[in-house]
Parts: C-alpha cells; structure tokens; sequence
C-alpha cells in the first residue's frame, strides 16, 4: 500500500480504527474520521507512531454539511485517493434524527456513503469498501426507509435494515462506476466487542433476540475482543491485489465472495434507496 491514501470513517475506535492500523501497517498514507476531536488527534498519534502517514479529522458524517467538508479537506490534501472506507455505523436504541431530519441509521449506513463517494470521485482512483452488518438480507421496505413505519420488530430491526439497503445502494453504484476505474465492494466484518455494541442496550435489539442479550454481554468481550478479526474483511478489500478490478462484490467476514442477500437484489428497492439518496444529499452533492 506504500504510496497510496486512504480514508476510513469511524477510524478513532471500533472496526474502523483496526482498519485503519492494518492499512498504515501496509505502508499507506492513512485519513481518519470520528466525531470527537481529542479522539482523532490521538488515534492520529497512535496510528503514526511507528513512522506512518496518519492525518484525522473531527467530523459527523451523518450530517451533510460535515461530510461535504470531509470530502473538501480529503481533496485539498491528495490529487487521488486511492481507497475510501465507508466504515461508521450506529444503532440507536428507537427511531432518531438527525439535525438535517434523516433518521440516524440510514444517515449512517446509507446516504453518508452515498454523498462521500459521490462527492470524492472526482479525485477516487481505486476502491470504495463498504461496510455492512448485523443479519442483512430481508426485504427493502419502501415505505419504511427511513423507519417511518416501524425502527424495531419480532426479528426486524432498522440497523439490519439500513445495512440491506447500503448493499443494495453500493450494487447501484457499482454498476454506474463500471469500467471507469473505481470499483464498489462490500465487506461483513463479523462481530466484534466495540464502543457502539457496548453502548447498546437490550431495547435496542428485536424482541426475540432479547433473551440472548445477557449471555452476548457476559461473552463479547472475551469472544469478540481482538478488533483485528472484524478488520480482516475491510482490509483485505482495501489492499488484496487477489480484489484488482473485482467490482459490485459481497465478501464474509472470512474474505471470502459470497452471495449478496436477496433483498439487496431487489431492482425496485435499489431504485428507491437510490431515489432517496440522490434528493437527501441534493444540497451538497
Ligand atoms: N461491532 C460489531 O460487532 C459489528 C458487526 C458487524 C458490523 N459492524 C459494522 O462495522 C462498522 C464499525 O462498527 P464499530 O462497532 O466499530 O462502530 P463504533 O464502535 O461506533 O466505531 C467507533 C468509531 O466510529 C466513530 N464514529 C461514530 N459515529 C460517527 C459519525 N457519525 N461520524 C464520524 N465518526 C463516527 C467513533 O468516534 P467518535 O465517537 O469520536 O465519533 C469511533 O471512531 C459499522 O458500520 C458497523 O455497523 C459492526
């Protein structure tokens, strides 16, 4: 990865900042994302300690403003940007918004990745990795995008929903980059014992999960505790020459090409998904 760049949002904890420590360990140049501005400062340090490019920068991605601005200081800093991972994630226990009035989870999952990559491919010459989660794959519900409907069901939940509707955004997206030297992928990172799990509570979770919840806390942090496990998927799209050219591709959290769930398949949710997405970011895009 010795001279390229990459970005990784939600890179100051979590999955993202193990990403973002395998990528620097590869020799790339790395851009960080999170919030909180100690935060990024440190893990900046952190990350560039042993020699390595690492630049942070404090910003919530959910927001579009703050995301046009990322997309600016990306590009006031690199002519190419060689990879961007759209790594952050959220789970609110009930429905919530955003100061733009986008509910949180597809904020997150879906129209952040969105507005970043149509906002940096102007300067993207390589990879866009995006990151999903949870037990994606019933269907796109298009009247419910924004979990108007309903946020937490039996087993449905807005997290898993956001996170189909992110696979079935990143095939749009791939077949529209086709050809042109950008490639679109997915990642599943599988589980892992970070800030956003050890913030949820159990109303966060489908009612038939619940019962689990207990028995998740005692185990996670034992279980899901070495981050760099969750990481492999998303650094392994990021740097595997075995992933040249591979584009519109889901990969398991064993970095392994799997089958994209059906509902991600769906061409009318991807339309709609697409559909709103495009008239969210429409203010900065
Ligand atoms: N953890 C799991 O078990 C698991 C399983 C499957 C999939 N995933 C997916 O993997 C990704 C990473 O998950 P994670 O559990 O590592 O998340 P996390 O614990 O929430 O990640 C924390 C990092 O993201 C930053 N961050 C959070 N919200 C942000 C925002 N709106 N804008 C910018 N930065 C933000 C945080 O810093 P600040 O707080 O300072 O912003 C921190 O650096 C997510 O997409 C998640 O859905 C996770």
């Amino acid at each position: 990865m010795r001279g390229r760049t990459v970005l990784v949002t939600g890179s100051t904890g979590g999955i993202g900042k193990e990403t973002a420590r395998g990528l620097a360990a590869r020799g790339a140049r790395v851009l960080l994302v999170g919030r909180d501005p100690a935060r990024a400062r440190q893990a900046a340090e952190e990350l560039g300690a042993g020699g390595g490019q690492v630049e942070a920068i404090a910003a919530d991605v959910t927001r579009l403003e703050e995301t046009a601005r990322v997309a600016a200081w990306v590009a006031s800093r690199c002519d190419r940007l060689d990879v961007l991972v759209n790594n952050v994630g959220a789970s609110p226990p009930r429905r919530t918004l955003t100061a733009d009035g986008v509910e949180v989870t597809f904020a997150a999952h879906v129209l952040a990745p969105f507005t970043l990559t149509r906002l940096l491919l102007p300067v993207l010459g390589g990879r866009v990795v995006n990151i999903t989660g949870g037990i994606p794959g019933g269907p796109i519900e298009p009247d419910n995008l924004q979990a108007e409907r309903r946020y937490l069901g039996w087993t449905f939940s807005q997290y898993n929903h956001t996170k189909t509707m992110l696979m079935a955004m990143s095939l749009r997206f791939a077949e529209q980059v086709a050809g042109g030297g950008v490639t679109v992928n997915v990642a599943y990172p599988g589980h892992g014992h970070t800030p956003m799990n050890q913030a949820m509570t159990m109303t966060g979770f489908p009612y038939a999960y619940r019962p689990l919840v207990p028995l998740l806390r005692v185990a996670a942090p034992r279980l899901f505790g070495d981050l760099t496990k969750p990481a492999r998927s998303s650094v392994y799209l990021a740097s595997s020459t075995e992933v040249d050219g591979v584009n519109g591709a889901y990969f398991s959290m064993k970095c392994r090409r799997t089958a994209w769930p059906a509902g991600a398949l769906d061409p009318h949710g991807q339309d709609a998904v697409w559909a709103l997405c495009e008239r969210l970011s429409g203010a900065v895009v």
